[in-house]
């Protein structure tokens, strides 16, 4: 049986490496390690069709520059236990697109337990787009991921557009967890066009310079959020812009988190042109007493972490009755110019410390 196996496979390689070299594109249809080592090393567009990739496996695809790499109809990923994550994509100057049909379905509805990565099963991460450069990755649908569905890290240069992120399905099913976009250490990233059904962040700057994000639909999550910052490896967040989005029926809208007793900064930070509706517990919420090890806030704002130059403009919208509007605890923030926010309905208050002199804020 397994001889049966390796002499399949060994014929379809020998099928993909001769079709490479004829066509433009390499269609693979079932997952198998020596076909995607081809046809990552001879093809200039890769078509991945249909594959379901084996459990505990990374779909790895280090790209030659330029490659053209398509998803085509449904990929799953067996069900298995571990960290992920269940694709990894690198490259330079790389386009990743999604075909009309396509859909990531990550099924983790096999995984969610309502504990998130806090207990229970062991969730993959799904997608990493690690070390991508001068790269775009653009109409992609990822459904009912594990846990965290897109973490864009070590990356310079990258362009995520029209990405949909649809775990709808876990506000009944235990989901937990599901952030959508996570951009950890890279630069120059902008994130454009996204709608993320969840229940965590809609998208989250822990660390990384020059980032825009335009034009977000948020809805079930925990909003737009810059953090946490602070107690890892990398811990700066610098120049970004977040505009012309809509948070719906999250528990936040729009967020900076820092790590107590940590180092670190946060500078030059704008959010503009935000809208909030139906907000559960914080519409606009700046902290600096965030505890990365039990993931509770501890009351108390400490100064490792300055947020420095921070622009708010026209943030309006809705919280509802059993939360709070604004909250803002931090030290040692400085240059903050907040303007036209109007945050309505929260029929709660809590602190309003640290605020600059002249920031135009009041919780
Ligand atoms: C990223 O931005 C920096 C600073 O603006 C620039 O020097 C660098 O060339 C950019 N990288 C890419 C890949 O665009
Ligand atoms: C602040 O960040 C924005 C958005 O990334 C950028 O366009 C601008 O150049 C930055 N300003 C400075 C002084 O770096
Ligand atoms: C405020 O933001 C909303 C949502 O993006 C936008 O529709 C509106 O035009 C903005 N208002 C101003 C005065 O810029």
């Amino acid at each position: 049986m397994q001889c049966f196996i390796v002499t399949g496979s060994l014929i379809l390689g020998i099928l993909a490496v001769t079709r490479s070299s004829l066509a433009a594109t390499c269609t693979i249809t079932t997952y198998n390690e020596d076909i995607i080592k081809d046809a990552q090393a001879n093809c200039r567009e890769i078509t991945l069709n249909g594959i379901n990739v084996p459990a505990g496996v990374t779909l790895d695809l280090n790209l030659n520059q330029g490659t053209k790499l398509t998803f085509q109809g449904t990929l799953t990923w067996e069900f298995y236990e571990w960290d992920g994550p269940l694709i990894r994509i690198s490259g330079t100057d790389v386009e990743i697109n999604g075909a009309t049909d396509h859909v990531l379905d990550v099924r983790g509805n096999l995984w969610w337990d309502g504990k998130g990565g806090g207990g229970g099963k062991t969730k993959p991460i799904f997608f990493s787009a690690n070390g991508l450069k001068n790269s775009i990755m653009r109409n992609i649908l990822v459904k009912n991921p594990a846990n965290h569905a897109i973490w864009i890290e070590d990356s310079d240069g990258v362009v995520a557009e029209d990405i949909y992120i649809d775990s709808k399905d876990g506000d009944t099913l235990g989901g937990h967890n599901t952030d959508g976009i996570n951009v950890w250490r890279s630069n120059n990233v902008t994130i454009q066009r996204l709608t993320v059904y969840n229940q965590d962040d809609c998208v989250a700057i822990k660390s990384g310079t020059n980032i825009l994000v335009n034009d977000a639909y948020c809805s079930g999550g925990h909003g737009l959020s810059i953090g946490s910052v602070g107690g890892r490896d990398y811990n700066t967040v610098a120049n970004v812009l977040v505009s012309n989005s809509q948070i719906l029926e999250s528990d936040n809208g729009v967020r900076i988190k820092t790590v107590y007793g940590a180092t670190g900064a946060v500078t030059n930070v704008t959010y503009e042109n935000i809208i909030l509706k139906d907000i559960n517990k914080f519409g606009i919420v700046i902290e600096g007493d965030y505890n990365i090890d039990t993931g509770s806030p501890t009351g108390v704002a400490t100064d490792g972490i300055p947020i420095k130059t921070f622009t708010m403009k026209n943030i309006t919208g809705t919280v509802k009755k059993s939360g709070v509007n604004i909250y803002v605890l931090v030290k040692s923030a400085s240059d903050w110019h907040w303007s036209s926010i109007d945050v309505t309905g929260g029929g709660k208050t809590k602190k309003c410390e640290g605020i600059p002199e002249g920031a135009g804020v009041t919780c």
